[in-house]
């Protein structure tokens, strides 16, 4: 209130308005087919656009364009509108030789602090086919510019060839020339897609923590602010690259609540990983940065609280998941910004029967998007319908990888719950 007083004495209340009150007025209008935010609602070509979307990182890592499209089917058979998959894939110099023999996509190939670009048949244009395919079918594509886990080649990466070795993983948002080496693969990514209406937003990392396979280090800490600053500024730089596709954190939602509540675990009282700010993200700050278009969070009882549903806790796996969905709802409605519960899973079907309705059900009612880990695609014909995709990812009989959490048509119950 002092705040707006002071200004309007000034004479500056319009500006002060048009910058919190209607944060879309400093936006330019989107192209036609351009997902967009208003308040806290998605919006296209003016209208609300509320979805449950799709995780499937393998889609780029089909060899098959046959199968890329037959996942398509699949997807607008069942309704999805948008789906999130990786936008990078990179390999250490060590495993060129394999991949070239097994098919495995790779688009960036570190052999010395700058990486190489593969643009060719087995790297960015299999993207390219999913980002076509994805036009044709009219589905939404969320695509994240790197990962916090070494998985698909992330973060550990850029440190160990650009940094060497025996860093920490906090390097990563420090060092100016991790900074920039990233921030030149993202300036690929962007250049490359970002005319296309079939990119619903890019996301500046899977999972940012300040401890990856590397663990955290002195200057990512609660109270240091490091990855919110990060979060702001690369958020500034990939808008200006692109004025018109939403940007989002890709984050799992942590909070850095000046109290943070507490849990038992094995006999002691804990402070709450998920609250406290050891993560690294401040979800309530670091949805109000002015490129940050919508807030992102994941949910995974299960492996953050191996204690739950077992005799003695206080809290279920379900109830848990409806607080922490309630918690983001809040900051999200605060902030006045849409919000993507874009990961979460429970391992054993009749699990993720129970669960998920009550999850589920629970975004809708507060019209927030969602997207399950992980979609399930049957009948791939890929080499047989049997290939080692990357780690132990496999497609096994023509079904796309497992983890534990794919979703397959074939289990109607809980495939029943998205459609
Ligand atoms: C990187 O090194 C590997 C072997 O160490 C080699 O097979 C590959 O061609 C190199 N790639 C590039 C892009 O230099
Ligand atoms: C990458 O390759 C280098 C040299 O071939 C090797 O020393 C290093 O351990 C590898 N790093 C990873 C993360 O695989
Ligand atoms: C539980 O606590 C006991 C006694 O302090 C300790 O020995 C044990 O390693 C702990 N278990 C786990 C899973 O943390
Ligand atoms: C479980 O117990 C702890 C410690 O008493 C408390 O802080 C927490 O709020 C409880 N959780 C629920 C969901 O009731
Ligand atoms: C179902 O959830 C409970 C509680 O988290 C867990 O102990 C159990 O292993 C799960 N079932 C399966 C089959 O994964
Ligand atoms: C559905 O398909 C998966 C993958 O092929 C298979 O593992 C599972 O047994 C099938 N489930 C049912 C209910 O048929």
């Amino acid at each position: 209130m002092r705040f707006i007083s002071i200004l309007a004495t000034l004479g500056l209340i319009a500006s002060v308005k048009a910058a919190t009150v209607d944060t879309d007025s400093r936006k330019p209008a989107p192209p036609p087919g351009f997902v967009t935010s208003r308040g806290t609602q998605f919006e296209l070509d003016g209208k609300p656009f509320n979805f449950v979307g799709a995780n499937s990182y393998w889609l780029p890592l089909l060899t098959s364009q046959a199968d890329v499209e037959a996942t398509f089917q699949t997807m607008k058979a069942a309704g999805v509108k948008v789906l999130r998959t990786w936008g990078f894939n990179a390999l250490n110099g060590s495993e060129v030789a394999g991949a070239l023999q097994s098919g495995l996509t790779y688009y960036q190939v570190w052999n010395s602090s700058e990486w190489v670009l593969n643009d060719g048949p087995q790297g960015l244009q299999r993207l390219d086919s999913v980002i076509q395919t994805a036009e044709k079918y009219d589905i939404k594509v969320l695509l994240a510019f790197t990962n916090n886990w070494v998985g698909y080649g992330g973060m550990e990466l850029y440190i160990n060839w650009i940094a060497g070795g025996g860093q920490t993983h906090d390097v990563f948002y420090t060092d100016p020339r991790i900074i920039a080496s990233y921030q030149k693969y993202v300036r690929t990514i962007v250049e490359r897609y970002k005319d296309s209406p079939a990119i619903f937003a890019w996301e500046l990392m899977n999972e940012a923590r300040c401890l990856g396979d590397l663990a955290a280090g002195p200057a990512c800490v609660p109270g240091s602010g490091l990855l919110p600053k990060w979060y702001k500024e690369q958020s500034d730089f990939v808008r200006s690259l692109d004025l018109h596709h939403m940007i989002t954190t890709g984050g799992e939602g942590h909070f850095s609540w000046s109290n943070p509540p507490k849990y038992w675990t094995n006999g002691s009282l804990v402070s709450d990983y998920n609250f406290n700010g050891e993560a690294g993200e401040n979800f309530d700050l670091d949805i109000t940065f002015p490129n940050i278009d919508f807030g992102t969070y994941h949910l995974y009882p299960q492996t953050w609280y191996p204690e739950l549903d077992f005799p003695g806790s206080n809290f279920s796996v379900k109830q848990w998941g409806l607080d922490w969905i309630n918690d983001h709802i809040a900051s999200a409605n605060r902030a006045g910004k849409p919000l993507l519960l874009e990961e979460f899973g429970v391992t054993g079907l009749s699990n993720k029967t129970s669960v998920y309705t009550a999850w589920v059900n629970r975004a809708l009612e507060t019209k927030h998007a969602i997207m399950p880990w992980q979609f399930g695609q049957l009948g791939l014909t890929e080499s047989g319908g049997n290939r080692v995709i990357k780690y132990a990812d496999a497609l096994i009989d023509g079904a796309s990888p497992n983890d534990g959490f794919a979703i397959y048509r074939n289990q109607t119950v809980v495939w029943d719950i998205f459609t």
